[in-house]
Formats: structure tokens, sequence, C-alpha cells
């Protein structure tokens, strides 16, 4: 009788087992005698996955009418030969010269009408027919000469769309907006009244008559800008949908991604991730930030949580120091091992590198590599070994996933509103409203997930919406109903203002919120730069900077007070419980202050710790198996050597050695202990 034995990783990125190491390979920069030397470190550093051919399209293709796929079959068999599996790049991100020649239209054009010339990357317009159809003939060759190529593990689609080019104005884009257009509105009447073009003598009679919002007098309508940027996504996912078709119809059963660039305003990844296979990142955290761990791990949460918790990859990061800041610190010893750790305590399933080899030439030549320009006797090579030996010691918490209880709300719908000109203030961008609020739980041992506002919300019992400008009734709705039924909703402020046409809501802000937090907003008031309005919270005593609002509550209780300024007795925080739950308002922008409030709603909603007692500067996340094995990841960002007190015995996978009541973290330590399955945590 054949036993089956049940796949022990069912949920891994690719067929590669364990987790993923390795990085950018550029070999077409060296004679093929380099490449020997690679492959041998290659297997010395414990690397088991490269992406090849990001940048090779004018290598594969030399002009119209020839192909050269001789060097790639030879660096396949290469590399297959050496056990490193590959994430075969479409190699569309750069056309080459010979292209652009052919078709100077496929150049993007900017607001201002300048044509941007070759000689960068990514030189192209989402809406060129002449690139597209390049690109899928690209594409479509790659597919079918590696589809069944052995050390072919993994599709990686063109690289970081939206990089240099977000948007382009010139006259291909322009008509492609106006099919989009044609396509949402329907009919111009609805158009106009979508666009309120009866402000401002702004009506159009025909489709024809519309054009991109290129730079003009004075602020262009609001409306028109939104569409634009919602526009500008879908013309970058078309380009990666025409791409995806090829290699599903091609390839089918290899997984496709494509590089994505953390929290990026210009492309809405909750869209674009339906069209991912798995999603795969790439960040480049400042090592002259302190406080860079917190943003890095407010994108990873946000990475896992695009497709729903799956384990996710860390596609690029740089070894050590990037080369396109202005001052490009290098990682002091320990961070990067550290950095890579704390993407997989967020649940990346391997990290991989920008980029293998250091470039002698080019663009790129400062920036660092797992094999840095002096060799295998730089430090750099020595941590890219050691790295790749702790991986593989970590290999068994590959598809195991973190889970959460309180969940972010993010909608990029709102971002780009939020951020349309003419406002009470240009102070109110999203990065820095949730930032705050992010920091707060990141500080307080409290793992997110991110989630659209539609939700699904089962399983969460807090939702945090530092601002949900754009909203409409049905959303709302939702969220009543969470709350109703027994979860928390915290708001921030000026939420609630517009429907999806950018339209505010009749009647009072915060509009279709309005009933669910029991509050009337008679006024936005703005704060001066640098000044800030004093607020009362109980005994603390908090600062409110950039925004505030005059607020008259109908039903919710008040919470916390303003005490100076203009708005001083009038209440600035509150609490509406409705059903089961309870709905929170926070009518200022309280900056750091922020966790002070945010602490009322976590205990309510009975969210403590990832672990009890985390000393200050330490990262905890925790990972479970299906079989219910726990992966502890502890991780000292300070400065100072910490004592971590343990719950229950394990074992540190890292070192291999047995742990007892608790253990002690060097600064940059990391230890990841692995806990024996025990009744689900409440
Ligand atoms: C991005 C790109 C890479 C490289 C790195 C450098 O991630 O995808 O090609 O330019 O930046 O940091």
């Amino acid at each position: 009788m054949t036993m089956i034995t049940p796949d022990p990783t069912p949920d891994r990125l690719t067929r590669v087992p364990g987790l993923l190491y390795g990085g950018d390979w550029n070999p077409e920069q060296w004679p093929e005698e380099v490449w020997a030397e690679d492959v041998k470190l290659m297997a010395e550093a414990g690397v088991n996955l490269v992406t090849i051919g990001v940048f090779s399209w004018a290598r594969l293709q030399p002009d119209a009418h020839s192909w050269d796929f001789g060097w790639l079959d030879r660096l396949l068999d290469l590399l297959h030969g050496h056990g490193v599996a590959v994430d075969l790049a479409t190699a569309t991100a750069s056309p080459p010269a010979w292209l652009v020649r052919a078709h100077p239209e496929l150049l993007p054009v900017t607001a201002d009408g300048v044509r941007l010339e070759f000689g960068s990357r990514q030189h192209y317009c989402p809406s060129s027919p002449a690139y597209r159809q390049a690109a899928v003939r690209l594409t479509r060759a790659l597919a079918e000469r590696y589809h069944d190529h052995p050390a072919l593990a993994l599709w990686h689609i063109h690289n970081e769309y939206g990089d240099h080019v977000q948007e382009c104005f010139c006259a291909e884009s322009a008509a492609d907006f106006r099919r989009w257009l044609r396509e949402r509105h329907g009919t111009v009447e609805e158009l106009n009244r979508s666009w309120g073009t009866a402000f401002w003598s702004q009506r159009y009679n025909s489709f024809d008559q519309i054009e991109p919002p290129r730079t003009a007098p004075g602020p262009v309508n609001p409306t028109q800008v939104l569409d634009w940027r919602r526009f500008c996504s879908d013309a970058l996912l078309a380009l990666h949908r025409a791409e995806k078709a090829v290699l599903d119809d091609v390839s089918p059963g290899v997984p496709v991604t494509t590089n994505f660039m953390s929290m990026l305003k210009a492309l809405d990844y909750w869209e674009w991730s339906r069209h991912e296979d798995l999603v795969s990142d790439d960040a480049y955290p400042d090592p002259a930030d302190p406080r860079a761990h917190v943003n890095a791990a407010m994108n990873y949460d946000l990475m896992r949580s695009l497709k729903g918790g799956q384990p996710w990859l860390l596609m690029e990061q740089a070894p050590s120091a990037v080369s396109w800041r202005p001052v490009n610190l290098p990682k002091r010893p320990g961070l990067h091992r550290l950095w890579s750790l704390q993407a997989l305590a967020r649940g990346a399933d391997g990290v991989l590198h920008f980029q293998w080899r250091a470039s002698v030439a080019g663009a790129e030549k400062f920036h660092s590599a797992m094999l840095p320009h002096r060799g295998t006797t730089a430090r750099g090579w020595r941590e890219t070994v050691a790295l790749g030996a702790e991986l593989r010691r970590l290999g068994e918490l590959a598809g195991s996933r973190l889970r959460a209880r309180a969940a972010v709300l993010l909608d990029w719908d709102s971002w780009w509103a939020l951020e349309l000109d003419d406002h009470p203030s240009a102070r109110m961008r999203w990065p820095e409203l949730l930032r705050p609020w992010y920091a707060a739980l990141h500080a307080r041992g409290i793992t997110v997930d991110f989630l659209p506002p539609t939700g699904p919300y089962d399983g969460y019992r807090l939702l945090l919406a530092p601002n949900l400008y754009l909203l409409d009734t049905a959303t709302a709705e939702r969220l009543t109903g969470f709350v109703r039924a027994g979860g928390h909703l915290v708001c921030g402020p000026f939420s609630g203002i517009a429907d999806r046409h950018d339209h505010v809501h009749p009647g009072g802000h915060p509009g279709p919120l309005r009933e669910l937090l029991g509050l009337v907003v008679d006024e936005h008031w703005p704060i001066p730069d640098g000044a800030t309005t004093a607020v009362r919270l109980g005994d603390a005593h908090l600062r409110a900077e950039h925004w505030s609002e005059w607020i008259e509550t109908e039903g919710a209780e008040t919470l916390a007070r303003y005490t100076s300024g203009e708005l001083a007795g009038l209440p600035a925080v509150t609490r509406h419980r409705q059903g089961r739950g309870s709905a929170w308002y926070l009518s200022c922008h309280l900056g750091t202050d922020v966790g002070r409030v945010l602490d009322l709603p976590l205990a309510e909603a009975g969210l403590g710790p990832e672990l009890p007692g985390l000393p200050e500067g330490v990262e905890a996340t925790r990972r479970r198996a299906a079989d219910g094995t726990e992966y502890l990841f502890l991780l000292n960002h300070g400065p100072a050597e910490r004592r971590v007190p343990l719950e229950r015995p394990g074992t540190e996978l890292l070192t291999g050695t047995a742990t007892g009541e608790g253990l002690t973290l060097a600064p940059l330590g990391a230890a990841v202990l692995r806990l024996p399955a025990t009744e689900e945590r409440p």
C-alpha cells in the first residue's frame, strides 16, 4: 500500500522547499566565466532562488527582427545544475533603444508636456499600444521557450510598476482615459454630474472634449483628478494583466508575481493583488532612520494582508547601502540580519535582494550587493553567507501564518481623494495620519492587519480608521453592522466627508457615519503649522496638531476635551455605544499622543501585546503552522541589551537551544522560538 505523506508546507510560495533566499542577478554585465564563480558562491551562501532577466530586453531582442536566447538557455541550465531555482522576469521594464526610436510616441509625457527621453529605465507610456504589443510579444517568447524549464519556479512580471513613471499625459493616454471614462460613466451627462461641471463652467458636450488633468491655470476639477488617479492605476494594471494572461496561458501552474513598492499611493494594491498569485514587495528601510523598522513593519503587514494573510515574498532589499538617497548609509553589522528576520516575523517566506553581484558600471554601481566589489573577503559577503545559513535553520516555518484581531482600514480611493487640492488643510496626508496610529500599536506589541473598508471583518474585534475621507453609505452601513454586533471602530478626523464622486455628503459631517458615531461636525478647524491645541483625556495632557474640529455630540459620550484655543471646552474624543460594540471618534490629529487614546478601545476590545511584559524596543510576533506549532519572533531593535520573559519552554531555532523562563537579547539581537501547539489563544 502506498502511504501518502501530506505536503508539510501546503502554503508554500513556489515549489522550492523552505524559505527563499537570493536576489536579482544581472549576469549579462559579465563574461560567462564569471557566472561559474557566481553559481559556486551561491551554493556557498545557500541561495535557492535568483531573479533573472529584469533588465535584459535589449540583450534578448537585439533588434526588431532577432532574438538571442542562447545566453539565457546556458544560464538557466547552469543554475539548474547547481540547484538554484529561477524567478524569471518578463524583462519588460526597460524597452530597448531600437524600439523607442521606431516608436518615439511610446516615451512618456509629463503634465507640462515634456516628453521624457530614453537613457534611464521605465521610459514608456502605460497606454502605448506599441509598448504593450512589444511587451506582450517578449513575454510570450520567454514563456514559450522556458515554461517547462526545470529551473523555473516563479514568473516575475516587469519590475516595480509605478517606480519612475506613474502617469503619462500624451495623446494616446488621453484617448485611453476617454475610453476608461466612457466605461465608467456611460454618458457624458453622467460624467458632468459626477465631476460637478456645473461649477466654473466646465460642462462637456462630448467625451472628445475631455483631456487628462494637464497643467492648467488654476486648480483642476477634483473629480477629474480623482478619476485620473483611478485610471492611471488601472492603465498600469492593464499592462500587467496583459502579460499575466500570456503566462497563465503558456505556463500554467507556475506562480506569477510582480514586485510591489510597499505602501505606494499610485497603485491600488487591493485591486492589483487580485491579479497576483503571490504578493512580493521591495523594501528599502533607511539605516539612518532609527524608527525605520516601524515603518517597515507597517509595510510588511500590508503585504501580508493583501492576499488575506498568505505568506508573501520580500523580493528586494539592500544588503547594506542603497545608492539613490542623497546620503546612503550602510547597515551596521547585524542590522541586515535583524531586518531580514523582521520580514519573516511579519509573514514573509523568503528574503531576496537587489542584487547578487555588485555592478561595476551603470547607475547602480554604488548600491550594495550580496557579493560586494571587494569579493569574498568583504564583511558583506560574510553576512550573506551567515544569513543564508540561518534561513536554512528556519525553513520549517514556511507556510505558517500570523493572526491579528485588529485591522487598519485602508482605501486607495479615499487616500487619493483626501490628498486632492483645496481642502481645509494640505497637512492631512494619509501616511502622516496613519503612521502615529501604527507606531502606537507597534509599540504596544499588537499585531494588526490591513483591510479594505468593505471588509470582510470576520475574526476582527477592532477596526482602526485613521482617516476615511471618502466613504459610501453602503460601507458605512457595514461598519455600523460590525459595531452593533459587538465590534469596536475607531475613526479619525475628516472622515465620512465625500461620496465616490468626491461630492460632500449632505446633512453635515461625518455624513453616513453621523448616526454610528453619535455626533455632528459643525466646522473643520485646522491648526496652523507649528502650533498645537491642548487636549485633556482624564489626567493626561495631550497635544493636537494640524487638525481639530468643532463637534457637537448627538448621543456620544465625551472622553476628552479641547482645553486651549477657540475650541476649549468642546469634545475632542468621543465614544458612542451602539448595540454590543462601540464607535470612537478622534476629531483631531494627535500625532505621537494618539496611543493614549487608542489604549481605551484596545482595552475594551480585550487586545493586548503578543507577549506580556515585552520590553521597550523589542518587537514580538507569532506565526502559527497548520498543526498549531507556534513560532515566536523576538527582535531587539534598540541599542541596549533586553531581557524578555517567556510564557513557556520552547526551542530557539537560530541556536538550536532549549529556552526556559526568559532570554536575553543583545542590541540588534533576535530569537525565533518554536513553541509546541497549545490551546488556541483567545
Ligand atoms: C528597485 C529596483 C531595482 C534597483 C533597486 C535599488 O527596487 O527594482 O532594480 O534599482 O531599487 O535599490
